[in-house]
C-alpha cells in the first residue's frame, strides 16, 4: 500500500506522495512477482506484441487536480521519465534478492538491482515515455509499460544529455531479452554485433560475446583458479573480464588489442571492478607478444583470426602463441560460421572450421575439441 500521507513523518521514515494514477487498457502485468521469484504471464509472442504496441498505445496519467501547477511547462518536452509504483507486486516479493530475469531458468540468477524486475525492496518502476498531449491535469503518453491503476510517484523531463554517452555494456541475457522482445533479430545478439561494427566507425569492433551464452564457451575452456589466460585481440574485453572471474585473484589475465580506445575503456572497467589481476595493453598481436615463455594455460583468439592482416601473419602469431603456452596449454579459436549475414564480417573473409584446422595444423597445432555455438564455433588446439 502506498502511503499518501502528505505530512512529514515524525519518525523520519520516508513517505511517498502519490501524485496521480495511470489509466489504460492494460489490466495485467507482463511479469508477476511472488515470494519464489518472478513469472512471465504470457508467452513470448504475446509479450513481444505488448512491448511493440507500447510505443503506440496511449496511457493517460491523471495528476491530482489540486497538484495541477506541478505540470506547468511540461508540454515543452517531447519525452518524460515516469516513476510509478508496481502496486500489484505482492508484499512478499519485496524480500527477494535474486531472480531469474523474466522468470526464465535459462538465464542466470541475478541480483534484483541487476534487473528491471517488479520484485524489489521498493517496487518503483521507471519508463521513458513520449508526451503526446497535455490536457489540464491529464498527460497522454505512449510507451508506458505500467498497468491500469498504477500510482505515479514522480515525473521528470527526459534530457538526452543527462545520460551517459560512453560505451554502454549490458550482460548477454539482457541483450537477448532486448533482441527477442524487439523481435527484429535473432535471440543471439546479431544486432549487437552489427551495431558494434557500425558504431563509431568500427572503433568498437564486433564482439561475439553476446552472440552466444558465454558460459558455453567457458564451460569448454575449463579455467581454474590460478590459471593464466591470454586474450589476443580482446576488443572491449568481455571475454577477458569473464575469464578474470574464473581464474580469480590467484590467476592472471592478459588482454591485448591494438586499438587504444578498447584498452583505455577496459582499464577503466578493471579499475571499477577492482580486477587488478587483469593486465590490459595496447599491442599489435602480430608482433612479439609481451608475455613470458611457457606461462599461459589458455590463449583465446575470439573472432580475430579471420581479420586479413592477422590471417596473413598467422605463422608468426602461431609461433608466438606456442612460445607463451605452457606445455599442454590450449589455444581456443572462436570464429563466425561462413555464411552470408547482414552483420559481422563479410562472408568472403569468414573461415570454415576446416580452414581454421588446416591453418593451425600447418603452424604446429592439433585439434583437441570442437563445439558449435550457433552463429559461431569454438575449436581448441594444443601444440603438436
Ligand atoms: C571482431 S573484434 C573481437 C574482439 C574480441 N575478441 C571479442 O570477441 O569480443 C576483433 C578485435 O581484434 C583486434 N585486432 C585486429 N587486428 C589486431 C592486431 N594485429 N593486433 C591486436 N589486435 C588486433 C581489433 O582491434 C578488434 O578489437
Amino acid at each position: 500500500m502506498v502511503n499518501t500521507d502528505t505530512s512529514s513523518s515524525p519518525s523520519g521514515d520516508m513517505v511517498l506522495r502519490e501524485v496521480g494514477r495511470v489509466h489504460n487498457e492494460v489490466k495485467k502485468p507482463i511479469l508477476t512477482a511472488g515470494d519464489d521469484g518472478i513469472k512471465l504471464q504470457e508467452n513470448l509472442d504475446a509479450v513481444k506484441r505488448r512491448v511493440q504496441r507500447a510505443d503506440d498505445d496511449i496511457s493517460e496519467i491523471v495528476i491530482k487536480e489540486e497538484m495541477i501547477d506541478i505540470l506547468h511547462g511540461i508540454e515543452d518536452y517531447s519525452h518524460l521519465v515516469v516513476l510509478y509504483w508496481a502496486h500489484l507486486a505482492p508484499e512478499t516479493s519485496r524480500g527477494l534478492t535474486r531472480v531469474h530475469p523474466m522468470g526464465r531458468s535459462d538465464f542466470p540468477l541475478v541480483g534484483i538491482f541487476g534487473t528491471c524486475s517488479p520484485a524489489r525492496p521498493n517496487p518503483v518502476l521507471v519508463t521513458v515515455v513520449r508526451l503526446r498531449e497535455r490536457k489540464k491535469n491529464v498527460l497522454r503518453v505512449s510507451g508506458l509499460d505500467a498497468v491500469d491503476g498504477s500510482p505515479v510517484i514522480d515525473i521528470k523531463p527526459f534530457v538526452r544529455e543527462f545520460y551517459t554517452r560512453e560505451d554502454v555494456r549490458i550482460p548477454w541475457w539482457m541483450q537477448r531479452i532486448c533482441d527477442e522482445v524487439r523481435g527484429d533479430g535473432s535471440s543471439t545478439g546479431e544486432h549487437r554485433y552489427e551495431a558494434d561494427h557500425k558504431a563509431e566507425g568500427h572503433r568498437r569492433g564486433g564482439s561475439s560475446f553476446t552472440m552466444h551464452d558465454p558460459k558455453l564457451v567457458f564451460d569448454e575452456l575449463k579455467l581454474t583458479t590460478g590459471d593464466v589466460f591470454l586474450d589476443l585481440g580482446c576488443g572491449p574485453g568481455d571475454y577477458a573480464m569473464y575469464a578474470a572471474g574464473c581464474v580469480g585473484e590467484m590467476g592472471t589475465v592478459y588482454a591485448l588489442d591494438r586499438v587504444d580506445f578498447h584498452i583505455t575503456s577496459l582499464k577503466r572497467r578493471i579499475g571499477a571492478e577492482g580486477a587488478s589481476h587483469v593486465q590490459a595493453a595496447v599491442v599489435d598481436i602480430t608482433d612479439r607478444l609481451p608475455v613470458d615463455d611457457a606461462c599461459v594455460d589458455v590463449c583465446l583468439l575470439a573472432t580475430v583470426l579471420h581479420i586479413p592482416d592477422v590471417a596473413r601473419r598467422a605463422k608468426a602469431l602461431c609461433g608466438e602463441i606456442r612460445r607463451v603456452l605452457k606445455p599442454g596449454g590450449r589455444l581456443a579459436v572462436i570464429e563466425c560460421h561462413k555464411k552470408a549475414r547482414p552483420y559481422g564480417p563479410p562472408e568472403h573473409i569468414r573461415m570454415f572450421p576446416a580452414e581454421v584446422k588446416e591453418l593451425m595444423s600447418q603452424y604446429g597445432f592439433r585439434v583437441l575439441s570442437e563445439v558449435d555455438l550457433g552463429f559461431n564455433y569454438l575449436i581448441q588446439f594444443t601444440a603438436k
